[in-house]
């Protein structure tokens, strides 16, 4: 096969939702994690956002019970919008939620069986073209965005690729790791991948960071996937399943991620977000110092 097949263009996105986002109760028990606002935006609105950037077209949102407050984010208030327009208020804040009508597609994930199986609940939205995935949860800080970065990249070399960051040793057991090959400038060939290993027998310091862009072939090897690490069909051994037949790269992210499914991420994501606008910086610095004593 020619690496030519693995070249179509990146049109979709597939936003995995439907997660139960245990370690925020009780927050998160009648609201979804996605919706969590850092700052004035809510974390699926930082993604969409990136996608858009990345030139992402179609947004597929796999959602589950409790879940559908993410999709009327993004669609049209009319009460709300007559209201502030009477009140002579700007709509400029509503432009980020607005998705061309047809684009977004919802399937839902009955049961949540774990991420792969996440995935696999929207072959039928992805059909034969490469896609993108983003894990809204962790939020991606940079310029350009993670995923144009790594757009970029695929029109390089095409194929598979992560976006990976390095931890201390001691955290890649909560992580899907890679095992790197040859590297050049941001972009390592990636001989493996585990998910969750633990820290002695793990192949590298290299996590796999809520970033995809995959060839349409792994839903048919998560058709059949068993369930690994936790209990859950994991999206890595699909992956891993790749390595070899199709190109595998990882890119190194060139900006912050904030792990926002954690609470102590998701407060570093709000004070280095507000730190960094303009708007907020000086009042929020004076508040922190102030706490700082
Ligand atoms: P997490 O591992 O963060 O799980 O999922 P979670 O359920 O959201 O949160 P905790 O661990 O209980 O606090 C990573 C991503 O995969 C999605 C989640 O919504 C999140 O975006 N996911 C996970 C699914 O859509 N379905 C699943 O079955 C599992």
């Amino acid at each position: 096969m020619s690496d030519h097949q693995f070249r179509k263009p990146v049109r979709k996105a597939v936003f995995p939702v439907a997660g139960l986002g245990t370690r925020f109760l009780p927050a998160t028990k009648a609201i979804p994690k996605e919706l969590l606002p850092v700052v004035d935006r809510p974390l699926i609105q930082y993604a969409v956002d990136e996608a858009r950037e990345a030139g992402i077209e179609e947004f597929v949102f796999v959602t589950g019970r409790g879940k559908t407050a993410i999709v009327e984010h993004f669609d049209t208030a009319y009460e709300l919008e007559a209201t502030m327009t009477g009140r002579g208020k700007s709509l400029d804040p509503l432009e980020p939620t607005r998705i061309q009508p047809g684009n977004l597609v919802t399937v839902r994930q009955q049961v949540p069986l774990g991420l792969g199986h996440a995935v696999w609940c929207a072959r039928a939205v992805v059909g034969d073209e490469p896609f993108a995935i983003f894990l809204p949860d962790e939020l991606m800080y940079g310029t350009p965005g993670c995923m144009k970065q790594m757009i970029d990249a695929y029109n390089e070399v095409g194929g598979n690729l992560v976006s990976v960051l390095e931890v201390p040793n001691e955290e890649v057991s909560s992580y899907g790791v890679i095992a790197p090959g040859e590297s050049r400038g941001n972009l390592t060939e990636v001989k493996g991948l585990v998910e969750k290993p633990k820290a002695s027998e793990a192949p590298s310091n290299k996590i796999v960071s809520g970033r995809y862009i995959l060839q349409p072939e792994v839903m048919g090897l998560l058709e059949t996937q068993g369930k690994g690490a936790g209990g859950e069909i994991q999206l890595t051994d699909s992956m891993a399943k790749l390595i070899g037949q199709q190109p595998f790269h990882a890119v190194t992210f060139n900006g912050r991620r904030f792990d926002c499914g954690s609470k102590v991420g998701f407060v570093e994501a709000t004070l280095a977000i507000a730190l960094d606008r303009e708007d907020m910086r000086d009042d929020v610095r004076a508040i922190a110092q102030r706490l700082l004593g």
